[in-house]
């Protein structure tokens, strides 16, 4: 599989999606409060999408039946939505990805519940600014594999482990194209950017381990092997002539 460039039609269907994506989370922000179950979040998200004119990307993608995935606390990520309550103090990752006139846009963020810890608070900020690094690594002619290295780089600073065993990917006339982002990489490696690529960034950060362990049960929700908070942030971005958009930050976050 070959880095799909984008033409400037593409280019526009995959804005559209993904602002209709990033508005989904916007919507969430203050429904998602203590004694809220994770399956009406999933309900609530599923239902705001379809009303926009789009479906959710994960229903039925590989058996998945969720319009997204709702990751709290020790959840790395691909949190089956169910009948977990959301309690005062815990940090959740909901994702959702949407296709709108066949184009995907992904994204994801961090809600932080009523009291949260500065221990959480301080890996909810982390995980942020390791996306804010990366995204300064988006240009043409720069090495894929810089924005690994920063993540990393930030991340093992503040004394935190990178999730290697998920990464980020090409997306935008696919849910997952080529190229794999890795959050974990080596300085100068990979392929050159291109104006026209449009991929995810998407770290995992854990406050302990960086290992994951998959649900027996659901076969899907994975969770830090220690048991330890986790956290992460999402967008879509685009290569353009002069840098890069993040085509789902349509608030100006970054
Ligand atoms: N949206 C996720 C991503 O960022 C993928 C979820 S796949 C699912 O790539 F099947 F787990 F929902
Ligand atoms: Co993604
Ligand atoms: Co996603």
């Amino acid at each position: 599989m070959a880095i799909i460039i984008k033409t400037a039609e593409q280019i526009e269907g995959i804005r559209a999606s993904s602002r209709l994506a990033a508005e989904t989370l916007k919507y969430l922000e203050p429904l998602i409060k203590p004694g809220i179950k994770t399956i009406e979040i999933d309900a609530l998200a599923d239902e705001f999408v379809q009303k926009h004119g789009a479906v959710a990307a994960t229903k039925g993608y590989k058996g998945y039946k969720y319009a997204t995935c709702v990751s709290p606390n020790d959840v790395v990520c691909h949190g089956v939505p169910n009948d977990y309550v959301i309690k005062d103090g815990d940090i959740v990752n909901v994702d959702v990805t949407t296709i709108l006139n066949g184009y995907y846009g992904d994204t994801c963020r961090m809600y932080e519940i009523g009291n949260v810890s500065d221990y959480a608070k301080q890996l909810v900020k982390v995980t942020n600014e390791s996306l804010r690094l990366a995204i300064k690594e988006c240009y043409p002619g720069n090495y894929l594999g810089n924005i690994g290295f920063v993540i990393n780089e930030h991340a093992v600073k503040h004394g935190y482990s990178v999730v290697f065993e998920f990464c980020g990917h090409g997306v935008g006339v696919r849910f997952h194209e080529d190229p794999q982002v890795d959050h974990v990489a080596k300085r100068n490696t990979g392929p050159l950017l291109k104006p026209g690529m449009t991929f995810t960034i998407e770290p995992m950060i854990n406050a302990g381990k960086a290992r994951c362990k998959v649900d027996r049960k659901d076969g899907w929700t994975a969770r830090t092997i220690d048991g330890k908070l986790s956290a992460q942030f999402e967008h879509t971005m685009l290569i353009t002539e002069t840098g890069c958009e993040a085509l789902t930050d349509v608030f100006g976050d970054f």
